[in-house]
């Protein structure tokens, strides 16, 4: 995992103040029903479960699990992100992810996406392990670089596209986060997203500049990095990368 320690909350909210207009069409994973299908049939939903959406933003997690449970809790820090997800939660909680206002062993199932890379990612998942019950499952989706050939310049990209990001991920880190968190059985598995680079760096909080230093990096990408990414240029400067994300699983011992 590499980390940086120049990003405040501050600077995250707003970061995402900028985005929220758009946020649900800034990438296609946003709204790809194929990933968060990847990820619920990992879970084991069923209507006894109390869950918790980490960083739920505008709700696009807790939309797809609501109503497959008892009750889904929602919690950001954002004003302009967790307003839009009202509609889609139970019971919505502004607040820290590292410092979850729950007590301890409440929810049988505790997830977050894309968000542990904005925060002291250790103490988020401690937090989520903290406040699940025994037997219950605490889960990860991030964004991550496959390994040593692609990571510099993958998390060059990402530290261009997003000015207040925190972490950079591979799949190994986020089994590591679990397992020091208390987990056990953690399973790490890939979802591919063949995203469209220009649609995903326009995230509406970014200068021109950083869009332009993200093209570069694709039009001059090492052939280690090409061969994970696969990344192709099409007619009229489109640029399509096969991106990758972990789904990271881990149970609270019971
Ligand atoms: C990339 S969005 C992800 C939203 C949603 N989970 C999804 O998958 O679409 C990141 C969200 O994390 C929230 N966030 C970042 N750091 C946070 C923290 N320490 N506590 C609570 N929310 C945080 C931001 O406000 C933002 O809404």
């Amino acid at each position: 995992m590499r980390t940086r320690n120049d990003v405040t909350p501050q600077t995250v909210v707003s970061h995402f103040t900028a985005r929220a207009f758009k946020y649900d069409d800034s990438s296609k994973w946003c709204t790809d029903a194929a990933m968060l299908e990847a990820i619920v049939a990992r879970l084991g939903l069923d209507q006894r479960q109390m869950a918790l959406d980490i960083a739920c933003g505008t709700g696009l997690v807790s939309r797809r699990l609501r109503g497959q449970v008892k009750a889904l809790v929602g919690i950001d820090f954002t004003d302009a992100m967790f307003d839009q997800a009202r509609p889609h939660v139970d019971a919505l909680v502004k607040g820290s992810a590292e410092e979850l206002p729950f007590a301890g062993q409440r929810f049988d199932l505790v997830v977050e996406r894309q968000g542990i890379q904005f925060m002291n990612a250790a103490t988020a998942v401690a937090e989520m392990a903290r406040v699940t019950k025994p037997g219950g499952k605490v889960c990860l989706v991030q964004l991550c670089a496959y390994g040593d050939e692609d990571q510099e310049e993958y998390f060059e990209i990402l530290r261009l596209r997003n000015p207040a990001r925190r972490n950079f991920f591979r799949r190994e880190d986020l089994a590591r986060l679990l397992a020091e968190a208390g987990c056990t059985a953690v399973t790490v598995t890939d979802f591919i997203s063949d995203e469209d680079v220009e649609r995903w760096a326009d995230n509406g909080a970014i200068e021109d500049e950083r869009r332009q230093g993200i093209r570069d990096i694709y039009h001059s990408a090492s052939p280690g990095f090409n061969r994970y990414h696969a990344v192709r240029i099409e007619e009229g400067g489109k640029i399509i990368d096969r991106m990758l994300f972990g789904i990271a699983i881990g149970v609270i011992p019971g």
